[in-house]
């Protein structure tokens, strides 16, 4: 099936892999709504997605020939991500897709953590992807359709070493998207979960950064992959969410898809 014309709601997309997707997605003929925090946060301490960003996604989506809205909007607050919805389905008059991807990545040993730290973690990756969602599902079910991916990562599956707010996070998701697909099933919305290893993002740049490290150390040493790769690219992720929302997957619901060059085999 053709995915042309469909609409996609994608938050985190002035950065990374959101962005890939967004334009991925554009050159299939889907028309964007992109919503992105747009502003500096003091906590993970590294450098977010700007509105600079975020209208310079716009003019690339646009010179692929859909239409483009951005929204500058923060994930956890849930009037910011009503009126984006809202004035999504007041211009494009529907929503097709939801890639959940907005997120923030930090380290911290379990018993040093802020609650602060551990607060933001699970409201932007976890409660956000239920935020956006509340307000999206109902559009899907009035039409009888739809996609949800939800970001998680390969730390959604399995422990790791500093990351445990991360992690839990990430997990939740793994929760939400079976429980959605089995609510969501009989109106015909399918839900899946992505889980990348380390991919070559600004995240990756921003948590070298803190450690004072190289992005590919960071990479390696949160990683470990066993295809000699130290990340994966956003547009691999792009592919693999474009498979997702495709009639390709027409009977793939409430899976988890690994993009981890192996590393979970062991
Ligand atoms: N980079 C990796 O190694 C990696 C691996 C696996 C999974 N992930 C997940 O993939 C997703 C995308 O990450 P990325 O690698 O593209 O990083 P990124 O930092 O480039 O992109 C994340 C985007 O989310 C936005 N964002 C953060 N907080 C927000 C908020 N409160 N409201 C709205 N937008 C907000 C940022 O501004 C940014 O544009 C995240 O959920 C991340 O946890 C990343």
């Amino acid at each position: 099936m053709s995915l042309t014309d469909k609409v996609a709601f994608i938050t985190g997309a002035a950065h990374g892999q959101g962005r890939a997707t967004a334009l991925a997605l554009a050159k299939e003929g889907v028309h964007i709504a992109a919503f992105d925090i747009g502003r500096p946060l003091s906590y993970p301490g590294y450098a977010l997605g700007s509105v600079e960003d975020l209208h310079s996604l716009q003019s690339e989506v646009q010179q692929t020939g859909v239409k483009c809205l951005v929204f500058q909007g923060d994930i956890r607050i849930d009037s910011d991500i009503k009126t984006a919805v809202y004035e999504t389905i007041s211009q494009f008059g529907r929503i097709d897709i939801l890639f959940n991807n907005a997120g923030i990545c930090a380290y911290g040993l379990v018993h040093e953590l802020p609650e602060e730290e551990w607060d933001a973690m699970i409201d932007i990756n976890l409660k956000g992807a239920w935020l956006a969602a509340r307000h999206i599902i109902p559009v899907m079910i009035a039409q009888k359709s739809g996609n949800i991916v939800n970001n998680s990562s390969i730390a959604g599956l399995r422990g790791m070493n500093r990351l445990s707010h991360y992690a839990a996070s990430k997990w939740g998701l793994v929760g939400l998207t079976k429980s959605w697909a089995i609510e969501l099933a009989p109106h015909n919305i399918r839900v899946n979960s992505i889980h990348p290893t380390g991919v070559n993002t600004p995240m990756n740049d921003g948590l070298a950064a803190l450690e004072g490290k190289t992005p590919r150390e960071i990479a390696e040493a949160s990683a470990g992959n066993l295809l000699p790769v130290p990340w994966i690219e956003p547009e691999d992720v792009a592919h693999a969410v474009l498979y997702l929302v495709s009639d390709k997957a027409r009977f793939v619901t409430g899976s988890q898809f690994v993009l981890d060059a192996g590393l979970l085999t062991r």
